[in-house]
C-alpha cells in the first residue's frame, strides 16, 4: 500500500480528504525505474498521472528545428506528480523525463484523475491552479521569445546603419595610410627644390582658409568640373606635375587659378611643382580625414543612442524625459524610417521627467512605430505629438496607413492578436507587441493606451501619470519555470 502522507505532499493531492486520499491509494499501480531510464518521451501522449514517489528525474526538451540536442529544463525530486495539464488538455508531453536516480513511481489512469476531477471539489480546484500556472508559464515563455525576437530585430537594423560608416572609416584609414607615404615624398621634393619657407606658410594660409570657407557649400557639379579643368590647363601650362590629378582636389577647395598666379611669379616651376604637389596631398589627406571623422562620429552617435535606449548601466527606474526616449527609439530605428517613413516631432519641451521604467517604455515606443511602419509598408508619415493633460503626460503615435477594421481595435492589445499572420507576415509577429505595450503602461507605470483609427490612419494614445505610478496593480511576475 503507497504511503498516503507522501500523496498528500503533492501540490494536486494537497487538500484532499482523507476518504478521498484512500480511494486514490487503491487506484495507482506501483512501479520502479533504474538511473537512466526514461519515464515518459517528449510528444507521447499522456494516459495516465505519473507521480514521483522517491528519487529524482530530469526534463529535457529538444531543441527543436534540424538539431537533434537535447536541451536541459529542470530537475525535479520527489514528491512530484507529472502529466496534470496534458492529461487535463489531451496534449502530448512537452519534455523527456529521465531517471537521474533509481525512482520508485506510480500510475493514476486518467478515468480515475478525470473520475476524481469531477467528484472532488477541492481537487478540480488545484487542478484549475495547476493550469492557470501552466499558462502563465506558457504566456511568459511566450513574450520573453518575442521581446528576443524583437530585439534581433532591432540588433540587425543597428548592424545594417553601423555598417557603412565602419566601413568608410575603414577605407579611409586605408587610403591615408598610403597617402602618408607620399606626403613624405613630397615633403622632400620641397626640401630638394629648396622652396622658400614663408613663401610655402603663406601659399598654406591661403589654402587653408579657402579650404575651410568652401567645403561647407559644396559647389554645384557642373560649375565644378568647370573650375577643374581651368585650374588644370593653368597648372599644365606652368608643368606642375599631373595636373588632372591635382587640380579637383585644389577646385574642391574652392582654389581657382587666380589664387595661385601670384606664387607662380614668385617660384620657380620646379619650385611651384613641388608645392603645389604637397599642398594638395595635404587638402586630400585633410577630406579623407574629415569623412573618417564623420564616420566614426556617427559609429559613437549610434553606439549612444542604443546605450540610452535600452539605458545601460542605469537602475530600472528612473527620471525619464520622454522626448530623449522618442527620440533614442527613433535614432535606433533609423534602418527601418530612413527610407519612406517622413517623421514629424510635435513636442511639448514643458512636459516635466517623468518617474518611469526608461527601457520598458522605449520598447512600448518601438512597438507602436513598428507596427506603423509595418501597416503603411514602409511608406508613409508618422506624426509623434507629446503635451499634458491634467496630471498625465501624453504621447500620441499618428500614422496615415489604411487603419485598423472596427471590429479588430478592440483586440489590438490582446495576447497573440494579430492580422499579420501567413505569407505576407514582416518578421516575427506573433501579436504580442501591443500586449506587452499594454502591461508596460498599464501594469507597470498606472498609466492608460487606447488607438483609434479610421480610414485616415491610427493614433495611438498612451497617458503616464506624472506623479508616477498610483494604485495600479504590480506586474514585476517572476519567470515562472516550467510547469509539467
Ligand atoms: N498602426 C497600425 N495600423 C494598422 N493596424 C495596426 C496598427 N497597430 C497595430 N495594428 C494591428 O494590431 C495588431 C496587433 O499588433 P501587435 O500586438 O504589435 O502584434 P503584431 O505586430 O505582431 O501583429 C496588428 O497585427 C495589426 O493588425
Ligand atoms: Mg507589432
Amino acid at each position: 500500500m503507497i504511503e498516503l502522507d507522501r500523496l498528500a505532499r503533492i501540490r494536486i493531492f494537497a487538500d484532499l480528504p482523507r476518504d478521498r486520499l484512500e480511494w486514490l491509494g487503491e487506484r495507482v499501480s506501483e512501479f520502479s525505474i533504474a538511473a537512466g531510464d526514461v519515464l515518459l518521451h517528449e510528444g507521447d501522449m499522456p494516459a495516465r498521472l505519473t507521480i514521483l514517489l522517491d528519487g529524482e528525474v530530469d526534463a529535457t526538451q529538444s531543441a527543436g528545428g534540424e538539431s537533434d540536442e537535447e536541451r536541459y529544463v529542470e530537475r525535479y525530486s520527489a514528491p512530484e506528480a507529472f502529466g496534470t495539464p496534458c492529461v487535463m488538455a489531451s496534449i502530448p508531453y512537452p519534455v523527456t523525463l529521465t531517471a537521474k536516480s533509481a525512482c520508485r513511481l506510480a500510475h493514476l489512469p486518467e478515468a480515475a484523475f478525470r473520475e476524481l476531477f469531477v467528484s472532488c471539489g477541492s481537487f478540480s480546484q488545484a487542478v484549475a491552479r495547476v493550469m492557470t500556472d501552466w499558462l502563465t508559464a506558457l504566456e511568459t515563455a511566450a513574450l520573453n521569445r518575442s521581446r528576443l525576437a524583437a530585439l534581433g530585430k532591432l540588433a540587425a537594423g543597428l548592424a545594417h546603419e553601423l555598417n557603412n560608416p565602419a566601413s568608410a572609416l575603414a577605407s579611409g584609414l586605408q587610403y591615408m595610410r598610403k597617402e602618408l607615404d607620399a606626403l613624405e615624398g613630397s615633403a622632400l621634393a620641397l626640401g630638394r627644390h629648396a622652396v622658400p619657407e614663408d613663401t610655402l606658410d603663406r601659399l598654406y594660409a591661403l589654402v587653408i582658409a579657402k579650404a575651410s570657407n568652401e567645403r561647407a557649400e559644396a559647389a554645384a557639379p557642373f560649375a565644378q568640373s568647370e573650375r577643374e579643368s581651368r585650374l588644370a590647363d593653368w597648372l599644365g601650362a606652368r608643368r606642375v606635375a599631373k595636373p588632372w590629378r591635382v587640380a579637383p582636389v585644389l577646385a574642391a577647395h574652392g582654389i581657382a587659378a587666380d589664387d595661385l598666379a601670384p606664387y607662380a611669379d614668385e617660384l620657380s616651376a620646379g619650385q611651384l611643382d613641388a608645392a603645389i604637389g604637397w599642398i594638395a596631398r595635404v587638402l586630400d589627406l585633410r577630406t579623407v580625414m574629415d569623412d573618417a571623422m564623420q564616420g566614426a562620429q556617427r559609429i559613437s552617435g549610434i553606439v549612444a543612442a542604443m546605450k540610452s535606449y535600452s539605458f545601460m548601466d542605469q537602475g530600472p527606474q528612473q527620471e525619464v524625459d520622454l522626448h530623449d526616449g522618442i527620440d533614442d527609439t527613433l535614432m535606433v530605428m533609423t534602418h527601418e524610417t530612413k527610407r519612406g517613413i517622413e517623421l514629424a516631432r510635435d513636442y511639448d519641451r514643458s512636459l516635466p521627467r517623468l518617474q518611469a521604467y526608461g527601457s520598458e517604455l522605449n520598447q512600448v515606443w518601438t512597438s507602436i512605430i513598428e507596427n506603423a511602419i509595418e501597416a503603411m509598408e514602409g511608406r508613409g508619415h508618422i506624426a509623434i505629438r507629446t503635451h499634458r493633460d491634467g496630471d498625465d503626460a501624453v504621447v500620441e503615435i499618428a500614422d496615415n496607413g489604411p487603419g485598423i477594421p472596427a471590429d479588430a481595435v478592440e483586440h489590438v492589445f490582446e495576447p497573440f492578436y494579430t492580422s499579420k499572420r501567413g505569407p505576407h507576415a514582416h518578421g516575427p509577429s506573433m501579436g504580442l507587441g501591443l500586449h506587452i505595450a499594454y502591461r508596460i503602461v498599464v501594469n507597470r507605470h498606472g498609466g492608460t493606451i487606447g488607438a483609434r483609427s479610421d480610414a485616415n490612419g491610427t493614433v495611438f494614445r498612451v497617458t503616464l501619470p506624472l506623479a508616477g505610478r498610483h494604485g495600479a496593480s504590480h506586474d514585476d511576475a517572476p519567470l515562472a519555470g516550467p510547469v509539467l
